[in-house]
């Protein structure tokens, strides 16, 4: 198995496309530090945790709570994830929140909580990879198909991923001469509970619309390019991979 032996950290590993890809990396053979945010995690964790097992019963598993738009919270983060495993190879950042809204109805506090949950987070995140992945090691962050496209209403969601690009591109120089490979994929409207809470029955239907055979991206479309740039993908690296069934083709 390609990752034998490696440790992949994944934030908001527990449900939803975090699930799927810690599913997706246990496949291959890698360890699995799992992080949650929300008290419910723990119920979802647990569910994981077998599904896990029954997949591959040689790995190690643990999950770590904690909000972590702090950058104390994320240096904790790395310091556990390194005490109970000894090293990390990957690191995969699944953190995220919505909003669709007019601007003329954004908050301070609203612009705020955006940018600590998918700039701040993605930023700390990346410093603290940086600092312990080893060598070879792959780094990827979870932005949106919105970054490719101009949409009204999510000026505060896509506004608050488009930094990670960039930060993204700099880290990625900065570890080219060890060989880590810094990366970002941009899934399309996916169907998970994150995406539904905004959006009317039209919405939906628009979203689907605009995706190869009239649907929304799914997990199981997204996972497995993340083990592509964990494994045979490593020569990428400084890119945003937008895999959304041509949602941003024009
Ligand atoms: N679903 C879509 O339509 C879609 C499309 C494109 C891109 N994306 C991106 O894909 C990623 C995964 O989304 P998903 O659909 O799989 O939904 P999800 O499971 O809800 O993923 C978002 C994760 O971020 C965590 N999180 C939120 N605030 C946090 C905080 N303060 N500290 C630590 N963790 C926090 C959430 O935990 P809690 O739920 O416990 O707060 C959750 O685990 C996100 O980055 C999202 O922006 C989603």
């Amino acid at each position: 198995m390609a990752l034998t032996g490696k440790v992949a950290l994944i934030t908001g590993g527990v449900k939803n496309l975090g699930a799927q890809c810690a599913i997706e990396l246990a496949g291959v053979g890698a360890n699995l530090a799992l992080h949650y945010h929300s008290a419910g995690g723990k119920k979802d964790a647990a569910t994981l945790e077998t599904t896990l097992k029954e997949k591959n019963p040689s790995i190690k598993v643990a999950f770590y709570q904690g909000d972590l738009t702090s950058a104390g919270a994320v240096t904790k983060l790395f310091q556990d994830v390194v005490r109970d495993f000894g090293h990390v190879d990957i690191v995969v950042n699944t953190i995220g929140k919505v909003l669709k809204k007019p601007i003329t109805e954004i908050s301070e506090e609203e612009y705020d909580t955006m940018f600590a949950v998918n700039s701040k987070t993605a930023f700390f995140v990346l410093k603290e990879a940086a600092a312990h992945v080893t060598d070879g090691g792959k780094i990827i962050s979870i932005v949106t198909a919105l970054l490719g496209a101009f949409t009204g209403y999510y000026t505060s969601y896509a506004g608050s991923k488009a930094p990670v690009e960039h930060f993204t591109r700099g880290v990625c120089k900065e570890l080219q001469s060890r060989r880590i490979s810094v990366n970002n994929v941009a899934p399309g409207p996916m169907d998970t509970p994150f995406f539904y809470p905004q959006e009317s029955p039209e919405a939906v239907e628009y979203h689907k619309s605009n995706g190869m055979g009239n649907r929304l991206t799914m997990v199981e479309d997204i996972a497995p390019i993340i083990r592509f740039l964990c494994t045979d993908g490593a020569w990428i690296t400084g890119q945003t991979i937008f895999a959304n069934g041509g949602y941003t083709t024009r």
